[in-house]
């Protein structure tokens, strides 16, 4: 992560940095401050330009020879043809910082014209997210053959009280995606319950929030058979993490945010197939990204009130574990019958949400990477979006847009529910491979009666097999900035 990222007043024409990245549009054109810097490399970028060796196709790159006093490089990133500016700056960004990154140029001037707060915290996100690493598990490589690490990048623009404040929240947004991110990428014997908990509370204490932790004889106590049948295939101690944000009025409603918490899914006694088994490290995606969330609305001091709630355990195949036809009690008191253990998270945030209830919660948003069903319907573009409420749904698909999250509405009708009826139960949690990922959302609608719900299935979004050209393998942030984007959008 760079440690600093500010608007650098500099003149085009003398910026000296190591690295200069300048993101254009298709059918490029240079500005009158571009031809300046252009003059001092010899009109390179000009002859790019002209010559069509680079048309500014999106993430199409094209280094130039620099100067020996600066920039020793200029990078020129297409954007492709622009119909959402902050998305498509927010990834150039990410891309030049990716690209700092790999040459280890330590510094970075990204050129932003005619930018205003908006653009300036995409920027700022991009940047950061680009930048991201976790390096943590790697032995560091000799000293002489170690790249430069991005220390500082600054978006190169006239400096405005809008450019600081748009540079402010995207600092704040990128700190809640890296946290996510990095959440994501740890394996679960270092990502565990207790881990993600101890994450919470340092967050809590960052921030001036109050922190419950609950665990298995708490989780008992409370009758969470439900959330315990999936917990009691691991030594472990499952986690219920509540965290609460007071930044609205006293007694204004929260809005709550609920995020799958599995640190490892094995699929306990239906056990998964071993190819690809280890990406069940990322199913506690959810989880992170209302850590994310979290860490971002205390570093802005959103002026709501805000819960966060994660369950998190890990689900394992052993002598005490769960078999399918075992029936349970859920928190809310419906009994469910467990027809295959591989389908935990819904038996998770069944309890999960039940809880919410006692948080009075204006909304409740869940995340979870919760079926493959919804990968085969959607693939890794858009997550399933399901809610009763098509003002939410809206209300959400516009949230991830902004937070360049996509999220598309599937159906969440009762006729469905036929699918998931029990002969000696309530319900039962799997209803086999047809509408995989609407069945899902029928059995947490189940648990959601007493307040307006709106349910994001994020496993085909979380993370990436392949790499993404902004972004490497590996976690995406989503659903961070979704939630984010959310909350904010509930300022009045
Ligand atoms: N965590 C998985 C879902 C998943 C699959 C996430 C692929 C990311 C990528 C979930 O717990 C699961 O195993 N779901 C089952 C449900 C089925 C047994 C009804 C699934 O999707 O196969
Ligand atoms: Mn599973
Ligand atoms: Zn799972």
């Amino acid at each position: 992560m760079p440690a600093s990222i500010a608007p650098a007043a500099v003149d085009l024409s003398g910026f000296k940095g190591a690295l200069l990245a300048v993101a254009l549009p298709e059918k490029p054109a240079l500005s009158t401050a571009l031809l300046a810097l252009d003059e001092n490399v010899g009109g390179a970028m000009r002859r790019a330009v002209e010559s069509r060796d680079f048309r500014g196709a999106r993430d199409e790159l094209f280094h130039v020879t620099g100067t020996p006093d600066g920039p020793r490089r200029i990078l020129l990133i297409g954007m492709g043809k622009i119909s959402d500016r902050r998305g498509s700056l927010r990834r150039a960004a990410a891309i030049a910082a990716r690209q700092a990154v790999k040459l280890g140029s330590g510094e970075l001037g990204f050129i932003a014209e005619e930018i205003g707060e908006t653009e300036a915290e995409a920027i700022t996100v991009g940047l950061m997210a680009g930048s991201w690493e976790y390096k943590d598990l790697k032995t560091a490589p000799p000293e002489e053959e170690r790249r430069l690490p991005l220390a500082n990048a600054a978006l190169v623009t006239p400096p405005s009280d809008a450019v600081a404040r748009g540079i402010l929240s995207g600092q704040a947004i990128g700190t809640g995606h890296s946290l996510a991110r990095t959440l994501a990428m740890m394996p679960g014997n270092l990502c565990t319950p207790d881990f993600l908990a101890q994450t919470a509370r340092d967050i809590a204490e960052r921030y001036g929030m109050k922190v419950t932790i609950l665990g298995r004889a708490e989780m008992e106590a409370e009758g969470m058979g439900s959330f315990l049948s999936v917990a009691q295939g691991t030594p472990q101690e499952p986690r219920l993490i509540a965290v609460e944000y007071s930044g609205g009025k006293v007694g204004e409603k929260p809005v709550t945010l609920v995020g799958k918490g599995l640190c490892f899914d094995s699929g306990g006694i239906s056990i998964k197939p071993a190819q690809s088994m280890e990406d069940m490290k990322f199913d506690m995606c959810g989880a992170a990204g209302v850590l994310g969330a979290l860490e971002a609305i205390g570093r802005m001091k959103l002026p709501l009130n805000v819960v966060g709630l994660i369950g998190a355990t890990t689900n394992m195949p052993s002598g005490t574990a769960v078999n399918p036809g075992d029936v349970v009690r859920s928190h809310l008191g419906k009994y469910i019958e467990i027809i295959n253990t591989d389908a935990e998270g819904r038996l998770v945030l069944a309890d999960v949400l039940s809880y919410a209830r006692r948080f009075d919660p204006a909304v409740v948003v869940d995340a979870a990477t919760l079926t493959g069903a919804c990968v085969v319907a959607l693939g890794h573009t858009a997550s399933g979006i399901f809610s009763r409420d098509d003002e939410l749904v809206s209300e959400i698909i516009a949230a991830g847009k902004r937070a360049g999250e996509p999220g598309w509405a599937l159906p969440l009708w009762d006729e469905y529910k036929e699918l998931i009826k029990s002969e000696v139960a309530d319900i039962k949690n799997s209803g086999g491979r047809p509408a995989g990922a609407v069945t899902a959302a029928i059995f947490l609608r189940e648990f959601t009666e007493d307040y307006p719900w709106i349910h994001l299935d994020i496993a085909g979004t979380a993370y990436s097999d392949s790499d993404l050209v902004a972004l490497p393998k590996g976690p995406t942030g989503v659903p961070t900035g979704t939630f984010i984007e959310f909350v904010r959008g509930r300022v009045s």
